[in-house]
């Protein structure tokens, strides 16, 4: 007797990608990887499949509050090789409230909404023959996203792969780094903890990584493009370590979705000038059919809240492309920190968090 199976096998040519307008992830499994940490694994509901690069993000949309949801942003940690669903790795740091409730209700069979997949932080735009990896605490999930892309698609390129941990315990793919490092010539790992006890067990490196470190673990590092993703003082000594020793940032490509000392307090500038003075900014939002006027140094964000309109947004200061709406008539200025491509530009979209209208504007929301 033959068995169907509840979800039939579909290829892809017969199955449409999923963007950031269809929005409706189901989840298929909630697996724990570390103290505080899950993977969540997805599919669509109409079964779909997934175009990404690894390395990039979506956000979530969580119900995590009342009235409103939150919306988070996490980079995906699957690989695009596996196209048939995607996956985040998230861990609850305290006073998480969207995370935390991933870790505590998030279960197999619930759809979530999601936007994107977004972002520029890929080897997919940035090939190189060598890589260097650094990574601490889950900022380790773009870096495994491309590793698992690389064992599946280019098992042979040359890349150094190092994490930082506080404990050995919370070394997020431990086990899975090591059974890929088993099977790819060319990948070397390095981990780093801060602290371990003798209960770990551990025989590895200890202490935290330093320019010293960066050039024993990679003596050819010069010669290497170099990913780096962590929280913000651990990237900003990456940096200063990597300046020190000369090397070529422009090979340096580093992922936040933080503020950053460079990008707090750089709002796209007040529209000002003759023409602006005569022209009062206006924001018409054709779809909802409401007019809003706007005060010099509001945006499109803003304007919309206040008129009692939703755009979904989750950073707030354009690195995630949550809030991307089609501009169809007017003049703006928007000043974004990567969450946006230029072709989407070029065919009228803007980041609504992060640009401002120069007299009346028409936007689709
Ligand atoms: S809310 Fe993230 S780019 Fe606007």
């Amino acid at each position: 007797m033959s068995v169907m199976p509840s979800h039939p096998i579909r290829h892809l040519d017969e199955m449409l990608p999923w963007n950031d307008k269809l929005q409706m992830l189901e989840c298929i499994s909630a697996v724990e990887e570390a103290p505080d940490v899950m993977t969540f694994s997805f599919r669509t509901p109409d079964q779909n499949w997934f175009r990404y690069a690894p390395g990039q993000f979506v956000t979530l949309e969580l119900p995590a509050a009342s009235p409103e949801p939150v919306m988070r942003t996490y980079t995906l940690s699957s690989t695009p090789s596996r196209p048939y669903s995607i996956a985040v790795t998230v861990k609850a740091q305290q006073g998480s409230v969207g995370t935390r409730w991933m870790l505590d209700h998030l279960r197999p069979g619930m759809r979530i909404r999601a936007y994107g997949p977004a972002g520029d932080f890929s080897l997919a735009s940035r090939p190189a023959e060598k890589y260097l990896f650094i990574s601490a605490g889950s900022g380790i999930t773009p870096m495994m996203s491309m590793t698992r892309w690389l064992h599946d698609c280019a098992p042979s390129t040359d890349t150094i792969f190092i994490n930082c941990a506080r404990r050995p315990d919370e070394i997020i793919f431990h086990d899975e780094l090591r059974l890929l490092a088993s099977r790819m010539e060319a990948l070397k790992l390095a981990f780093i903890v801060g602290r371990s006890l003798p209960r770990h067990g551990w025989s590895g490196l200890h202490g935290r990584i330093d320019r010293a470190r960066l050039e024993l673990i990679a003596p050819d590092i010069h010669h290497r493009t170099v990913f780096c993703c962590g929280p913000e003082p651990f990237m900003r000594a990456m940096r200063e370590a990597l300046q020190a020793m000369g090397f070529d940032m422009a090979r340096y490509h580093q992922e936040s979705f933080q503020p950053t000392a460079e990008t707090v307090g750089t709002p796209p500038s007040p529209a000002s000038g003759p023409e602006t003075a005569a022209q009062a900014a206006t924001v018409r939002f054709t779809r909802s059919g409401v007019e809003t006027a706007c005060a010099a140094d509001d945006t499109i964000l803003l304007a919309a809240r206040s008129a009692g309109l939703k755009i979904p947004s989750a950073c707030e200061f354009g690195v995630c492309g949550t809030c991307k709406v089609l501009c169809s008539g007017g003049e703006t200025v928007m000043n974004h920190n990567g969450g946006i491509r230029d072709d989407e530009i070029a065919e009228g979209y803007v980041l609504a968090c992060c640009t401002r209208p120069v007299g009346p504007v028409e936007i689709d929301a």
